[in-house]
């Protein structure tokens, strides 16, 4: 019988289908259509200090293969995550990863602190990548200040770290690295690709934001080239494959890209199922083709 259990560095998933970030609220608005047991783990929605109130509407706007969005963070901040969000997180029957995201060093540093102690909270994804936001990608395209921010994070908990790349850089091998370097446990990408789109009838853009980040299909095969030379640049670094992904051969292709496990995220909008309908068929395509778990497809690629 082949198993769909893996390891995400030190935290045990019961499979390697996670939601992503900001598509799948705090994971118990999802519990009535999801069964929530068979997901490696949820990723909460990006958390600051401060509760931030996000962008102006119009926020989003669908594209050919996917979406552009431009929320902004919104998000409840800490405090109020602590009081309200946690009590829900810690009944969820799976793993929580807890999305950090800051204006500075000491922002991100803050967070995972406090949260260290939290029973419910079994890591973080340190959103280094958000485009939608000034400066949201300052720690993703620059290897030093990458650098200093894992630097400062490291020592403020002992849970799992990983580190949430921007597709929107030159060389994303050289941030991996300087993520891994200074304390990521492991690395997750892609977060959106900056876009824009233009109503013509009335030449205003279509997000209030004016440029927002697309996702969904449009973007897979970015992401499974960035998760392929990211798996190369690290090849020790557990990496988690995240963009675009519809059904099982999509997820297949992060795993033989260097992905050991994969978030689901747009297509949650559309398709709330796919997540459920996951793990039963990459079960049967373990057992068609042969292999006892994914770890015995995750990198071979036939190059
Ligand atoms: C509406 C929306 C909100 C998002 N909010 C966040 C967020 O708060 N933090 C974050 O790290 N990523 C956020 N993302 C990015 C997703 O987690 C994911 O990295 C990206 O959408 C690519 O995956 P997908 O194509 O499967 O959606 C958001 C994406 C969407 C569509």
């Amino acid at each position: 019988m082949p198993s769909l259990a893996t390891k995400l560095g030190t935290l045990d998933l019961a499979t390697p289908f996670l939601a992503a970030s900001g598509t799948f609220g705090y994971g118990s608005e999802y519990a009535p259509i999801v069964d929530l047991k068979n997901l490696g783990a949820v990723v909460t929605k990006s958390l600051s200090v401060q509760p931030r109130e996000g962008n102006p509407t119009p926020r989003i706007w669908e594209t050919p293969a996917g979406m552009l969005n431009a929320i902004g963070l919104e998000n409840c901040g800490l405090d109020v995550f602590l009081a309200k969000k946690v009590p829900d997180l810690a009944k969820l029957p799976t793993k929580v990863l807890v999305n950090v995201v800051g204006h500075s060093v000491q922002e991100y540093a803050e967070i995972c602190k406090r949260l260290d102690g939290v029973e419910a909270v079994d890591g973080f994804e340190i959103n280094i990548s958000c485009p939608n936001v000034k400066h949201g990608t300052r720690f993703a395209s620059d290897a030093a200040d990458c650098a200093r921010l894992f630097g400062a994070v490291r020592p403020t908990t002992k849970k799992l770290l990983m580190a949430k790349l921007s597709p929107n850089v030159t060389d994303i091998g050289e941030i991996a690295r300087a993520a891994v370097e200074h304390g990521a446990d492991a690395l997750s990408l892609i977060n959106t690709l900056l876009g824009m789109a233009i109503d013509v009838k009335t030449r205003k853009p279509r997000i209030a934001n004016v440029t927002g980040g697309l996702s969904g299909p449009a973007v897979r095969p970015v992401a499974v080239r960035c998760v392929y030379q990211a798996a190369q640049a690290c090849p020790k670094t557990p990496v988690c494959g995240i963009g675009g992904i519809r059904c099982l051969d999509d997820a297949l292709e992060f795993f033989l890209a260097g992905a050991c496990c994969v978030q689901v995220g747009t297509i949650n909008y559309a398709d709330p199922d796919l997540l459920n309908r996951l793990p039963g068929q990459l079960d049967a395509w373990l057992k068609a083709n042969g292999h006892e778990n994914i770890s015995e497809i995750v990198g071979k690629v036939a190059i």
